[in-house]
């Protein structure tokens, strides 16, 4: 069965970036899904997903809704057609990952039909893949709305700020009134976290685990601007081995 990591955590924290450096760690073709309206993550790895004509699945559903989908497609029944589109025209392949985008109008927006139909395409997608990671916002807006119901592991990026413990807390509650179930609750302070302050993570009530932290790095926000591949990081780049470390204590690389 697929592992589910989810990378959560409030804007600008590090999260995509966590999750570039979890598909430079793991040694198999994982399955990505950017479920943040940010949506930034392609580019951190290097796609540009305009020029390849590849769309957000957000793109793909407002298409079949305004009817503005090939002839081919045109006579498929609903569920047939999302599933078509989404292989078709919403998935990056390469060797290194697949990328499923969302997309903004996707996130925001409330298709409730296509929706029952995406949640299994995307479960079903999931499954071909040893792993599935999740890029999403700190809401987990995206487990409101049901799409995933389970998880394996939750990495809860988190910035030296109140309202991201919070965060974590709002993860604890909510995994009690929603349908939703996961394995493992981790918090990982950013690279902006004073070292002398994670005591407060350690010392963390509930089931939750405190990972350690992920190490700033210069050449992370030098790749960011010019639009270089995290996964060409030098393999001693210090936020890539303090995420190969984090990993390691989470039993996902070795
Ligand atoms: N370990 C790090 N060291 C230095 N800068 C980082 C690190 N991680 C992220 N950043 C920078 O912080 C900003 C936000 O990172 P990003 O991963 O896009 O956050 P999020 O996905 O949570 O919004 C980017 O400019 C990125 O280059
Ligand atoms: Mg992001």
């Amino acid at each position: 069965m697929t592992k589910r990591l989810i990378v959560t955590g409030r804007g600008g924290t590090g999260k995509s970036t966590f999750a570039a450096l979890t598909v430079k760690s793991i040694d198999k073709t994982p399955l990505i899904i950017d479920a943040d309206p940010d949506q930034c993550l392609s580019s951190l790895l290097g796609v540009n997903l305009e020029e390849k004509g590849v769309i957000t699945v957000s793109e793909a559903m407002y298409r079949i809704q305004k009817g503005e989908t090939d002839q081919s497609v045109d006579s498929m029944p609903l569920s047939q057609k999302i599933d078509y589109l989404m292989q078709f025209s919403c998935l990056y392949e390469s060797s290194e990952f697949d990328l499923l985008t969302l997309g903004v109008k996707w996130t925001r927006g409330c298709y409730c039909a296509p929706n029952n139909a995406l949640r299994t395409l995307i479960s079903e997608l999931a499954s071909n893949y040893e792993y599935s990671i999740f890029d999403s916002p700190a809401g987990l807006e995206h487990i409101n709305r049901r799409i995933i119901s389970r998880a394996d592991d939750i990495f809860a990026v988190v910035d030296p700020s109140t309202k991201a413990l919070r965060n974590v807390e709002r993860i604890m509650n909510m995994a009690e009134t929603v349908d939703f179930s996961y394995k493992n609750l981790y918090t990982l302070a950013n690279y902006r976290f004073p070292a002398e302050n994670v005591e407060s993570l350690q010392k963390m009530e509930g089931d939750v685990e405190y990972l350690g932290k992920i190490d700033s790095d210069s050449k992370v926000e030098e790749f960011d601007w010019s639009g270089r591949s995290l996964l060409e990081l030098p393999q001693d780049s210090p936020a890539y081995v303090s995420v190969r470390r984090i990993l390691d204590k989470a039993g996902r690389v070795s």
